[in-house]
Order: structure tokens, then C-alpha cells, then sequence
């Protein structure tokens, strides 16, 4: 039987080490990355009305009034297309679905993560929108999860580490993933910005700036090997993750916004382990020992900081489920 109504929950994340290779053909550029999924969080609702066909609409609720997309352009809309169009696949071949795949169904999203903030949030809408839909299509025992998990490139380089959860290595474009055994948890304060930034304007200062490396008119600087991250992982010691944290996006994230500078300093000045822009920015992350240091971090940076937005957050969370199916 096909349900109802469907909420599934994915997180957001921060990436421990960011090691950016050179751009390919395609635009896209090779990484090496330690993902880690931080317990700010997106839930995502679908409706089903028999009645109707196709997507039905879209409702946001934002604890950061973001304006994002309600229309198809939306990546928790794309997300419930894509799961249709595999569901479409298997019906041609011969299997029994629970609800046809051009089903209605009506989609409200309440986010948790900061919208374009180099969190994922948008990609972890399309993994919780993605993880609802298949429960309208396929029993539990024959959820096509791999399936999902390798189609999901195609929504964005972030949505496979999003359907997956807890801590991964990323290669190719980030969907190559290999999850990492890890010790502890890990506290941290995430420092919004009003200002999103553009992931692939990023890549691009990225690019630009590499360009000058040739030239010899600016440093190299490279994030390098993952091994020592992964290994202060093993460790559980926040001190000795804070040292090798890693972003070869965070030079770029500055020079398009260079206030980023001032909230790193400040977010050190306020006692933290160390500081540093998540993703493609331009949320800080912010690492502290212990919950209570964390606490004490956070009202240090709202106290010296004004306007700026700051919440805790912890580490590693899980990957994207079902939280109820009526
Ligand atoms: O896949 P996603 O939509 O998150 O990527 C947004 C943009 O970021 C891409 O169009 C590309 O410009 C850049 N990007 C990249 N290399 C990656 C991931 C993203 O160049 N591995």
C-alpha cells in the first residue's frame, strides 16, 4: 500500500579537508574531501493527492527567511523527479510499484540549514525529498538504494554524501564515497553569513587564482593529503582535528567576500580550536572541545560580532531516513 504522507530528514555538512584538483571539461573539478555530516537538518514532507498527477507544488518554511525556489527548479522537486523517472524505469522492466510514477504528490520543506551557505542544505533537500519519494514507489525490502545513491549525482556533487550521512571520503566530484570509521563527537558553532555565495563562482576565483600561482605572483597553497585528518578522526580529539583542517576553497570564499576574514579572526580571537569557511562558503565552522566550550564560543562571537547569526551544531550525524510514513 502506498502511503499517505511521508517526512524524511537529511543533514547538512561540513568538509573537514577540501582539496580541490584541477577543472576538467565538464567544468567540474576533482576533489579530495573528508565529508562530515553536522546535525542542522532538513525535513522534507510529501503528499500524496490520487486524485491529482504529477508534482503539485512546493511550500517552504525557513528558520533563516531565506527566499529559495518553489518552483521545479527547486532540488527537492528535481529530487522527487529524478526518484519518477527510476521509478518509470523499473515499471518498464516489470516491476510492481506501490503508486503509479507520475502519482501526485505535494512537497513542504522545513529547513534547518543555512541556504547557500556551503552547507549542502540544497543537496540535502534533494536527499530527504529523494528518500520520501521512493516510499511511494517500492516496498522496504526492495528499495533500489544504490540506485538512488549513484543517480543522485546527477542533482549536484554534494547529494550522494547526503543520502549516505556520518563521515566519507569523497573522490571524483564528490560522489565516490568511502565512509570513514571515526572516534567521538565533535562540537561545533556554525556562523551564518546574510551574503550567500556562489558555488561556482568560487571555483572559478579558485581557478583565477591558480592562475597566478603559474604566473609566481601568489603562493601555492594546496590542501593536500587527507591522511592526517583521517587520522586525528581515529583519534576523537578535537585538538588534533583542529589543526589539520583543510579548505583550498576558503582563499577564494574570502577574496569574493572579504569579511570572511574578520568573522575566522574573530571566531579564533573567541577561543575556538580553529575556525574555518565550510564547503564553498561562506558559513564559518567553528570547532570547540566540548559542548560547554562550544556554548561559551558562541556567545563570545555574538558578543564581539554584531549582525552576525551563529548556532551550535555537532558531529557526525546520520545519513538521509524516513522519520514517518502514514
Ligand atoms: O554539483 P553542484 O550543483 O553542487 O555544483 C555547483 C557548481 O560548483 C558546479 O556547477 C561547478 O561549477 C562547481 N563544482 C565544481 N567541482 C565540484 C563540485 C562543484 O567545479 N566537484
Amino acid at each position: 500500500m502506498a502511503p499517505d504522507s511521508v517526512t524524511a530528514r537529511a543533514y547538512g555538512k561540513v568538509n573537514l579537508h577540501l582539496g580541490v584538483g584541477d577543472a576538467r571539461e565538464d567544468g567540474y573539478h576533482e576533489l579530495t574531501t573528508v565529508f562530515q555530516a553536522v546535525d542542522l537538518y532538513e525535513d522534507v514532507t510529501l503528499t500524496r493527492e490520487s486524485s491529482q498527477r504529477g508534482t503539485l507544488g512546493l511550500t517552504v518554511e525557513s528558520m533563516f527567511g531565506d527566499d529559495v525556489p518553489t518552483d521545479a527548479s527547486n532540488l527537492a522537486w528535481r529530487g522527487v523527479e529524478l526518484v519518477r523517472e527510476i521509478a518509470r524505469e523499473h515499471a518498464a522492466r516489470g516491476a510492481e510499484l506501490l503508486s503509479e510514477p507520475d502519482v501526485g504528490l505535494r512537497i513542504e520543506i522545513a529547513k534547518g540549514v543555512p541556504v547557500a551557505g556551503g552547507m549542502a542544505g540544497g543537496s540535502a533537500d534533494a536527499a530527504a525529498a529523494m528518500t520520501a519519494a521512493a516510499e511511494f514507489f517500492w516496498p522496504a525490502q526492495a528499495l533500489p538504494v544504490a540506485e538512488l545513491r549513484s543517480r543522485s549525482v546527477a542533482l549536484g556533487a554534494d547529494v550522494p554524501f547526503c543520502l549516505l550521512g556520518g563521515t566519507a571520503l569523497g573522490t571524483g566530484i564528490g560522489e565516490n564515497l568511502t565512509p570513514v570509521l571515526t572516534r567521538g563527537r565533535y562540537h561545533w558553532v556554525m556562523v551564518t553569513n546574510r551574503k550567500g555565495l556562489s558555488t561556482p563562482q568560487v571555483f572559478k576565483k579558485l581557478d583565477e587564482q591558480r592562475g597566478e600561482v603559474a604566473l609566481g605572483t601568489r603562493p601555492e597553497v594546496r590542501a593536500g593529503d587527507p591522511d592526517p585528518i583521517l587520522k586525528a578522526l581515529g583519534s576523537g580529539d578535537p585538538e588534533q582535528l583542529a589543526v589539520h583542517l583543510a579548505n583550498d576553497l576558503q582563499a577564494p570564499a574570502i577574496s569574493l567576500l572579504p569579511e570572511l576574514r574578520e568573522t575566522l579572526g574573530i571566531a579564533r580571537q573567541a577561543g575556538a580550536l580553529n575556525a574555518i569557511v565550510s564547503g564553498s562558503g561562506p558559513t564559518v565552522a567553528v570547532l570547540c572541545r566540548d559542548a560547554d566550550h562550544a556554548s561559551e564560543v558562541l556567545s563570545n562571537i555574538t558578543g564581539s560580532a554584531r549582525g552576525v547569526r551563529a548556532v551550535l551544531a555537532c558531529s557526525p550525524a546520520a545519513g538521509a531516513s524516513v522519520m514517518s510514513n502514514n
